[in-house]
């Protein structure tokens, strides 16, 4: 009986685990047989390995092979094991020498011609490889500037199974010119969705989205079609700061597995922006799909925007799934296979009209609709998730004043105030784990250096136009205001101005 050994990294949710596989080959009736809970894609692994050896101009070992993926206790997913089953069974059948295979981690998926192809989920998987102390990893070309963005390591990029087995020391000839892969240029993501000094008027609106930006409050927005509602939202992540490392590793982890990410960018520093249709499914929304889950639009806009256009137009089940994420700042998907957590601690802004026609402004005098269809309309959007809103804004129509008043702030002037406001914020908050103020603690507002005049709040919670909840969602928003105004704490006039941007003035 002769072996065969090399490393590969499976993924569970972000967090990857260090595979040896170990191929034996024996006498007996040829075959090959795969040990260690594989799943589905896995089993098909059998036929693209054979067919990627053959195609290297190597014979198939005509002998009983098996190849065990340990830990066995471990869910594997997905095609990135081919490359490592292929290199320990052709070491096993020693077509090749290498001892170093069995220290070397690799990442790729095989096609039936032996080119390879690259995987989800890179960027985790390397880090993982070089934390556990092999920093050497073979990947797909195409996948090479990912892997290499892991501080240490040591990434060996190669277009063909023929390429890493000659490598190895096979007596193979590799075909051809080998492929580059081509990066595309950075497109620069913020620049591509507008400037704010391309909106005209919304002064209130503007405001709201500064609020929104300066503090992490979650935002409705509420108007007639046509007046800059998704011009405004798609603004929002140009007022925030950068990701700091930790989260620009993380933010960039959760595209790589989501198979969205471009590494010509190089880390996601930027916040991202999620816009989902408001036909989308559960699953894309949360994430879901067969072995490696994908993560969904929740996911990938951590640290960044979720924008829900339209917002009761989405089925009332996805409304509902945020509810999880919102809450703990995570998605928990079960599968077969296991369990996978995907970060998912957004911002979350919606839009809506007012009612199904629309026009249901000031006096609502255009409004089509029947007052049973405007209550329906806006009851699909449930009590608890807009209760999580802290700023709920009505956007007029432009008026021809607005028009005439030249254009407003850019996008540059909002941020260099957010940022300030975000840094006040910070100091204050340093030691307690929060990092805005939407994410403080009702506790923490109504305890030691709360401010004193909170009469505008206890008229509110007397008059019932105010849950208890909804009096810390107030005060939360009356610190932001007190940030961006750079004062030690809110006063009235905040606290007042704070209940008014809570407070949707519909014509219903
Ligand atoms: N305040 C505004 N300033 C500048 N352009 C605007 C403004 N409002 C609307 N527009 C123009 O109208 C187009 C539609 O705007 P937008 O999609 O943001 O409206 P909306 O409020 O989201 O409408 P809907 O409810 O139909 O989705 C924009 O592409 C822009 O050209
Ligand atoms: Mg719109
Ligand atoms: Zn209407």
């Amino acid at each position: 009986m002769t072996l065969g050994r090399a490393l590969s990294v499976s993924l569970v949710g972000l967090t990857g685990h260090l595979v040896e596989v170990e191929a034996q080959l024996a006498g007996g009736i040829p075959g090959l047989s795969l040990v260690g809970l594989p799943d589905a894609a896995l089993s098909e692994a059998r036929d693209r390995v054979r067919a990627a050896v053959t195609s290297c101009g190597l014979d198939w070992p005509s002998r009983r092979i098996t190849v065990n993926l340990t830990p066995a206790a471990l869910p594997k997913a997905g095609s990135g094991f081919d490359l490592a089953i292929a290199v320990a069974t052709m070491v096993g059948a020693r077509a090749c020498p290498a001892q170093s295979a069995a220290r070397t981690v690799h990442l790729g998926e095989l096609g039936l011609d032996g080119r390879l192809r690259p995987v989800r989920g890179v960027l985790p998987a390397v880090a993982a490889a070089v934390a556990a102390g092999y920093p050497r990893v073979v990947v797909a070309a195409a996948d090479a500037p990912e892997a290499a963005l892991v501080p240490g390591a040591d990434v060996v990029a190669a277009v063909s199974l023929a390429q890493v087995l000659r490598e190895y020391g096979a007596d193979v000839a590799v075909p051809g010119a080998t492929a580059v892969a081509r990066l595309e240029p950075d497109r620069g993501r913020d620049t591509a969705r507008g400037d704010l000094s391309d909106v005209v008027g919304q002064h209130a609106a503007r405001h709201a989205l500064e609020v929104a930006a300066a503090g992490g409050h979650h935002l409705l927005m509420t108007g007639p079609p046509g007046t800059g509602k998704t011009m405004l939202a798609s603004r929002l992540p140009g007022l925030l700061p950068d990701l700091d490392d930790a989260d620009a590793v993380e933010v960039t982890a959760i595209h790589s597995v989501a198979g969205t990410f471009r590494p010509g960018d190089g880390l996601l520093r930027r916040p991202p922006f999620e816009d989902p249709h408001h036909t989308a499914t559960p699953a894309a929304v949360i994430g879901g799909g067969s072995g490696l889950p994908r993560p969904g639009a929740a996911s990938r806009a951590h640290r960044g925007v979720l924008f829900m256009d339209e917002a009761p137009q989405f089925a009332p089940r996805v409304m509902q799934t945020l509810r999880q994420p919102l809450e703990h700042g995570e998605l928990v998907l079960h599968r077969a296979g296991g369990t996978a957590r995907y970060p998912a601690r957004f911002q979350l802004v919606m839009a809506a009209n007012p009612c199904p026609c629309g026009n249901a402004v000031g006096k609502g005098l255009d409004c089509t609709c029947r007052p049973v269809e405007r209550r329906r309309y806006f009851a699909r959007l449930s009590g608890p998730l807009l209760d999580r809103v802290d700023l709920q804004v009505d956007v007029l129509p432009v008026t021809r004043l607005d028009r005439r008043s030249g254009p407003g702030e850019s996008t540059a002037e909002v941020a260099a105030r957010v940022a300030e406001a975000r840094a006040r914020a910070a100091r204050r908050l340093a030691g307690t784990g929060w990092r805005s103020n939407a994410e403080v603690s009702g506790r923490w507002l109504r305890g030691p250096g709360a401010p004193g005049d909170t009469r505008a709040v206890d008229q509110g919670l007397d008059r019932g136009t105010l849950s208890l909840r909804g009096a810390d969602r107030v005060l939360r928003v009356a610190w932001t205001l007190a940030d961006l105004a750079g004062i030690a704490a809110p006063r009235d006039r905040e606290i007042t101005r704070a209940v008014s941007l809570r407070t949707r003035g519909q014509a219903l």
